[in-house]
């Protein structure tokens, strides 16, 4: 897509983290932006931060899990805006633990935040952009963990897996139009995923207590996450990769390393069965 100014974009997880950023760099191009989260306070807060530049920046409490939630944010922001051209599925939240151990709450909550979420923003959002006609960008928040899979891990991994096949697939469905689509795999981002328990709907049922060996792990992770890229420059990667029609943003390029281990184990697989003569 090339041309921002004027255009509207809708990103959701608006309130923190990546999709402020996304926020704020859509702004400063000149677009209208429509910050998309389930916590109001925090959305209050970012969208006055934005709107301090001068740009055109709303709100509104949406929970990407609940379609019916995702389909009123969809009108809102026409409504409010004309035309959408941008939609950054974004919205993510972080479980884990030994994968027998994971609660059905845990499982529903990732599944509903991480992957649903993205399902539910496409069937929202792209008939819109399809029908207005001016092209458009789907932008969908993965991860690193939907390239290889880290232990301890299992509800996260299976969904960014999930985000990245549909982007994949999503992106060959969209061949040719004027709607491109991108799949965003970072590592660590300074961000405050590892306190998404604060945004925990109780429908899912309570956080489960962390085992003692994950609270070493946790204090881990939030230090990785501290010393992690800043969220503005993940942002800019994405602005590029949107200029660009990318369809894979990697923002680590550390990790290339471990991408290229697994598909040697999965090349190595098929040497094996080419010994049995497949
Ligand atoms: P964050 O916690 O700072 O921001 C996430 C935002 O999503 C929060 O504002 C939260 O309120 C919102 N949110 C949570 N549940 C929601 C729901 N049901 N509906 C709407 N909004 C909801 O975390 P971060 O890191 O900015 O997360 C953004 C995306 O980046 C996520 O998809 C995450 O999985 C992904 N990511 C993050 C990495 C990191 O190291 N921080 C690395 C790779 C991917």
């Amino acid at each position: 897509m090339r041309g921002f100014a004027g255009k509207g974009a809708f990103v959701t997880g608006g309130a923190s983290g990546i999709g402020f950023a996304l926020g704020r760099a859509f702004a400063a191009e000149g677009m209208k932006v429509m910050l998309a989260d389930i916590e109001q306070a925090a959305l209050d807060k970012s969208v006055a931060a934005l709107r301090e530049t001068g740009a055109e920046v709303r709100g509104l409490v949406c929970d990407v899990a609940d379609r019916a939630s995702v389909e009123r944010a969809a009108v809102e922001t026409v409504a409010a805006f004309g035309k959408v051209h941008v939609l950054c599925n974004n919205a993510g939240i972080g479980t884990g633990g030994p994968m027998e151990l994971i609660s059905p709450g845990d499982w529903e909550w990732t599944i509903g935040v991480n992957l649903m979420g993205v399902i539910h923003g496409i069937a929202a959002f792209l008939p819109h952009i399809k029908t207005h006609g001016e092209g458009g960008h789907v932008v969908n928040t993965a991860s690193m963990a939907g390239m290889v899979s880290s232990p301890l891990m299992g509800p996260y991994n299976a969904t960014k897996f999930a985000v990245v096949s549909l982007s994949e697939t999503l992106a060959a469905e969209l061949a040719g139009s004027s709607i491109g689509v991108s799949v965003l795999c970072p590592g660590w981002v300074d961000t405050r995923i590892n306190e998404s328990a604060r945004n925990r709907p109780s429908r899912f049922g309570p956080a489960p207590q962390p085992l003692p060996a994950a609270r070493e792990r946790m204090a881990q992770v939030a230090e990785l996450l501290r010393q992690g890229m800043k969220p503005d420059e993940v942002a800019a990667r994405v602005m590029a990769a949107i200029r660009d029609n990318d369809l894979y943003v990697f923002t680590h390029t550390a990790m290339r390393g471990a991408v290229e281990d697994r598909f040697r184990r999965i090349l190595a697989a098929y040497d094996k069965a080419a010994r049995f003569g497949a």
